[in-house]
Formats: C-alpha cells, sequence, structure tokens
C-alpha cells in the first residue's frame, strides 16, 4: 500500500502589533487587527513531516520526539478542515487517492525551547497546515491556508507569509475574512534584523489563551486598546514598513508592546509576563537610543520575559556593543569602541 508524504519549515513570527484578545474562542476571530515580522527560516523555526496511507489505523503526532495527542478541540478543527478541502478536490477527480479518508502521521520538531514565550504555537501550527495542505495538494492561495492556521493559534496565520505580515481581523461572523495578508515581502526591507534576548526558557506561566480571554473579561484599559489605539496603530506601522521608516516603526512596535503588557497588569488578578531583567532590558534600549541621538532598536515582548529586538543591520555593532557589555560578554563586538566610549556607556547605565 502507498504511503504519501511531505515536509515543510515554517519560520517563528514576532508581533510589533500584538493580538491579544478573541472575540469568538471556536473560530479565533481576534478583537483587534495584527502585524509581525517573520524571522528567517534558519533561525527559528518547526520542521513538520506528515504521511498519510490507508493501512495506518489512528492519527499520531511525535513532537519533538515524544508523543503528543491530536486530540485538542483546535487541532482537530485544522484536520477537518484540511479533510473537507481535500474531498472536496476528491469529489471533482476520481483518479485521486481518497487521501481525505485515511489518517495521519506527523512529526514535528522546534530548533527551541517550546512555549517560552517564543511564538512557538505559531509555527507549530503553521508548519502543521502547510505540511498538510501540501500533501492534499490543495490549490487554495496561502491567506487561504492562513485561516486555517488561525484556528490552531491565533498567531501562526502570519507565519504562512515570510517579511513583515498583517492579520486582519476581519467583520464576517464566520471568520471569512480574518486572514493573514503580505504588508512587504523580506526583500522590501532586508535590512531588518531581530535578536532574541532569552532571559528564561521556562514554560510561561499564564498560557496567551487564557491571558488573553482573562484580559478581555477583567480590563477596562484593554477596551481602550481595542477602539482607539491599535486601529489608528495597524495603518501607521503598515505605513511606516511601507516607507521603511525604522524611527516610526520602533516607536510603534514599543509603544504597542508597552501597550499590550499594560492591559495583562491593568487585568484583575494582574497578568505579570515581565520580570525584571525584561524591564532593564526596556531601559537600555531607550538608553541606546538616547546615546546615540538616534532610534537604533526597538523592544518588543510577547507572553512571557524574553526581548525580541528589531534593529537595521547598520547598527548591530552600535546596538551589540552596549548589549554585551551590559551583559559582560565581550565578545569582540566592542572593539570599534574606545575605552572612553565604554565610560560612556557605563555612565548612561548609571542614569
Ligand atoms: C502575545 O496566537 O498564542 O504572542 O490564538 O490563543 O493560540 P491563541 O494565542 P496565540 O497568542 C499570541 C499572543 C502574542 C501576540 C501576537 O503574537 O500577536
Amino acid at each position: 500500500m502507498s504511503i504519501y508524504t511531505a515536509s515543510t519549515t515554517a519560520p517563528v513570527n514576532i508581533a510589533t502589533l500584538k493580538y491579544w484578545g478573541k472575540r469568538d474562542k471556536t473560530l479565533n476571530l481576534p478583537t483587534n487587527s495584527s502585524i509581525s515580522v517573520t524571522l528567517a527560516q534558519e533561525d527559528l523555526r518547526t520542521l513538520t513531516s506528515v504521511a498519510t496511507s490507508e493501512s495506518f489505523t489512528e492519527d499520531q503526532l511525535w513532537l519533538n520526539g515524544q508523543p503528543e495527542s491530536l486530540q485538542g478541540e483546535r487541532t482537530q478543527h485544522c484536520l477537518q478542515d484540511l479533510r473537507n478541502l481535500r474531498s472536496r478536490i476528491e469529489a471533482q477527480d476520481s483518479s485521486l487517492p481518497r487521501m481525505s479518508q485515511w489518517k495521519l502521521h506527523i512529526v514535528s520538531e522546534n530548533n527551541f525551547p517550546t512555549a517560552a514565550g517564543l511564538a512557538s504555537s505559531a509555527a507549530g501550527f503553521a508548519a502543521l497546515v502547510m505540511a498538510i495542505a501540501k500533501l492534499y495538494q490543495l490549490p487554495d492561495s496561502h491567506s487561504e491556508i492562513s485561516k486555517i492556521a488561525r484556528k490552531g493559534s491565533g498567531s501562526a496565520c502570519r507565519s504562512l507569509f515570510g517579511g513583515y505580515v498583517a492579520w486582519e481581523m476581519g467583520s464576517e461572523p464566520d471568520g471569512s475574512d480574518s486572514k493573514a495578508v503580505e504588508v512587504a515581502p523580506q526583500s522590501h526591507w532586508p535590512e531588518m534584523k531581530a535578536a532574541i534576548l532569552v532571559v528564561s526558557a521556562d514554560r510561561k506561566d499564564t498560557p496567551s489563551t487564557s491571558g488573553m480571554q482573562h484580559t478581555v473579561a477583567t480590563s477596562d484599559l484593554f477596551q481602550e486598546r481595542i477602539r482607539n489605539v491599535v486601529p489608528k496603530r495597524f495603518e501607521e506601522m503598515k505605513q511606516a514598513i511601507q516607507d521603511r521608516d525604522f524611527t516610526r516603526f520602533a516607536e510603534l512596535t514599543m509603544r504597542d508592546s508597552n501597550s499590550f503588557h499594560a492591559t495583562c497588569l491593568d487585568s484583575f488578578p494582574p497578568i505579570f509576563y515581565m520580570n525584571d531583567t525584561s524591564r532593564k532590558i526596556v531601559k537600555l534600549c531607550h538608553q541606546i537610543n538616547a546615546f546615540y541621538d538616534e532610534t537604533i532598536v526597538a523592544y518588543t515582548f510577547d507572553a512571557g520575559p524574553n526581548a525580541v529586538l528589531y534593529y537595521l543591520q547598520e547598527n548591530e555593532a552600535k546596538l551589540m556593543a552596549f548589549v554585551h557589555h551590559v551583559f559582560q560578554k565581550n565578545s569582540g563586538w566592542d572593539t570599534k569602541f574606545s575605552q572612553n566610549d565604554l565610560e560612556k556607556f557605563s555612565e548612561v547605565f548609571k542614569t
């Protein structure tokens, strides 16, 4: 009996305008549109291989070498949608193998810590959905497939594209217009780089799904955010990307991270994702920008304490000199800096 296989990788994406809040839990429809930058495939990614055969007796998943359940409601939702699309094309072409009826074996591997606020669910569901779409040879566009990934994990829909991506919240009750679209390809602004400062690789305290539900239910500030802050910021950030305006992009990114974490603090009881080290990194970034009298770095934090820094390639040495100096790892980045400069850095940190 034949076995059919397909493999794909999906990269991690890090939101610069955060998705936080659902208006429909089952369809995973958000309360606001969001924007992200997809990281390079070589860096953080999930690799997923899928196989199907008439001889398989049950759906099975191995995640990082361990058997995992596929029974979760969201995963089942994704598998069902993909099988429905496959059965539609099988109905039109009787020569196609009846894969929609067969069981799947799925092997998935992350090259980074799972659930540590590094958007593992985004890459995970994106890779799962893309690998099966490839196996089933579905003709649908990435935006169409992103609607299925969205049901697995909201942020996953954005990992279907590289570069700069928007998840448009949509307004249809059935979610048919809540999908990811490309804002610009990576080649539009290839100088953009991301550095991840891993503050902790532990699993996060409050998972995103329950955290955002709690914020929607209890935070007053959240209402202000989704009504009056995010809609305007969504347009401004798309424009900053189109214009390759780093100063604008960076300010909007930092403000949005702060706004999202403020709604977490305003939840009752509050949710704490950032810790003391995270806050030091925020301060450091502002000090670096003040020191150079130019915006060279932007920080953003997801549902965990780890920082993602965005910067332009041309400023890498300027930024890393600071970061390594502060974290006491002088591994070559500071060679361009005089002792005098380093003393000035130290002065900055005393303020
Ligand atoms: C803070 O996509 O993990 O990273 O849809 O419930 O699976 P679910 O949530 P998830 O939430 C991501 C939240 C965030 C912000 C973002 O990526 O936009």
